[in-house]
């Protein structure tokens, strides 16, 4: 298994161009089982969620090639020879269920391995299934599959009225993939206004569906007959870039420019950086992110977007850990979001976990160990963390990360961190 091996201390300085966004791509890769003929998605991140996606859209009996060079997928959807999504692909990435909407809106059946809890919590899919009760689904849970079967037998799904108990990403994106082929008006009450749902909006209304409000908290959408393949060039990923702005203000005298940070999306992080006292300068299309005095404490209470992401709960809890004071950073989306802690402790750091918050006592000086998380994010805070440790932090079984971030260690080290990607004791 690989490992990354950081050696603390190094300033960073330079330019990163941010990759397209993962969790935008993940619900436009599944739009395409939407439309027959081919499709093609530009600055689509090399990351193994993206393969795994392209898995099980391939067992779907779509045709789809990666060129990683160019970042760009083409995929092929003629006729579904499956409905069925089988747990050994699902149970590798959670936001496969962005199939089980598209599937049964085109073709009246689906069958879709439930996802399980995860490392970060339980992660229920109620919402997902509710909304398709409502426009007419008939859904059965079998032997830990979802079945569902449109009205009649396998007919169309017809509009409705649905409101979300709470607000869902890949609930409510799922709910606009499956409207936009339904049988009349469909509006979706307390839909989550992440970019990526937003950004899923526009894919369909490229594609003929008549999406309005997406990314706003009610959407409406006129179902069409048909649909039709597009070209589309995928937004910038802002958790990644927050993650590597982090990275720049936690190592003193950095001055990192992160190219296609869009600040607009990231308004709750800008803000709470800034109150920490990070500058963070709009240079075109980039964002300069330098540090010269001490940090501040700052609170922290994650919240659906536009609030503060959970997505940016860890590597944010780490630059904590350089404060000069006490902060506490409160979780609110994921019951089990904070694995990075335990090991942030065996790093030094000086943290108290009470039910959802995570008390830091900023200013320790944290020490290079070999660390490890099972989450995406709680990986990038560990390497970020590794960053600015005294000595050699080794972040274990890297294929979380990997999952997220395109060749993070390259990325850092070309900004002038000393760090590789090596194999781990474990093999
Ligand atoms: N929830 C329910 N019932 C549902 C759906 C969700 O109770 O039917 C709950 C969840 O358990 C959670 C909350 O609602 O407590 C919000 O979950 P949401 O459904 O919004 O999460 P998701 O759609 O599964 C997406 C991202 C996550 C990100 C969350 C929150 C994708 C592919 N994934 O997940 O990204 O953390 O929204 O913003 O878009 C990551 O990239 O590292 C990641 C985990």
């Amino acid at each position: 298994m690989d490992a990354i091996r950081i050696r603390g201390g190094k300033v960073l300085k330079g330019n990163l161009k941010v990759s397209g966004a993962k969790n935008a791509a993940l619900p436009i890769l599944s739009a395409t089982l939407l439309a027959d003929g081919p499709s093609l998605l530009r600055n689509v991140p090399v990351l193994r969620d993206i393969d795994t996606t392209l898995a099980l859209l391939r067992f779907l009996g779509c045709e789809t090639s990666f060129d990683k060079e160019r970042h760009e997928v083409t995929l092929h959807t003629t006729r579904l020879s499956r409905a069925e999504a089988p747990y050994e692909l699902v149970k590798q990435m959670r936001a496969s269920v962005l199939v089980l909407g598209p599937m049964i809106a085109r073709h009246g059946r689906a069958k879709v391995s439930l996802p399980g809890g995860c490392a970060i919590g339980a992660r229920p899919i109620d919402q997902h299934l509710k909304g398709l009760e409502a426009m007419g689904a008939k859904i059965k849970l079998e032997k830990g599959y979802v079945i569902a079967e449109g009205p009649g037998n396998g007919g169309r799904l017809r509009g409705a009225d649905f409101a979300f108990d709470l607000p869902t990403v890949t609930g409510s994106e799922n709910l606009m993939m499956a409207a936009a082929l339904a049988k009349g008006r469909t509006t979706l009450w307390n839909c989550a206004r992440e970019p990526e749902v937003e950004e899923l909006g526009r894919v369909l209304n490229k594609m003929g569906a008549r999406v309005d409000g997406a990314g706003t908290d009610v959407v409406h959408i006129d179902g069409v007959d048909e649909l039709s393949p597009f070209d589309h060039a995928i937004i910038p990923d802002r958790i990644e870039a927050g993650t590597y702005m982090i990275a720049a203000a936690a190592v003193p005298d950095s001055d990192v420019r992160v190219e296609g940070a869009v600040l607009e999306n990231l308004e709750a992080l800008v803000l709470k950086m800034r109150q920490a006292g990070v500058t963070l300068e709009r240079d075109g299309d980039a964002v300069r992110v330098t540090r010269r005095g001490p940090l501040k404490p700052v609170n922290v209470t994650t919240a659906p977007h536009p609030g503060f992401p959970t997505d940016m709960q860890a590597q944010f809890l780490v630059l904590m850990t350089r404060a000069e004071g006490e902060s506490v950073m409160t979780e609110t989306i994921f019951e089990n979001r904070f694995m990075h802690v335990p090991e942030l402790t065996r790093m030094g750091a000086n943290i108290e976990i009470h039910g959802r918050a995570a008390i830091v006592k900023g200013a320790e000086q944290l020490e290079g160990a070999s660390v490890m998380a099972t989450d995406l994010r709680a990986s990038a805070s560990l390497v970020i963390a590794g960053l600015f440790a005294q000595g050699e932090t080794e972040v274990r079984r890297v294929y979380h990360l990997d999952r997220g971030y395109e060749r993070m260690e390259e990325r850092l080290a070309a900004l002038g961190a000393d760090c590789e990607r090596v194999k781990d004791a474990e093999g």
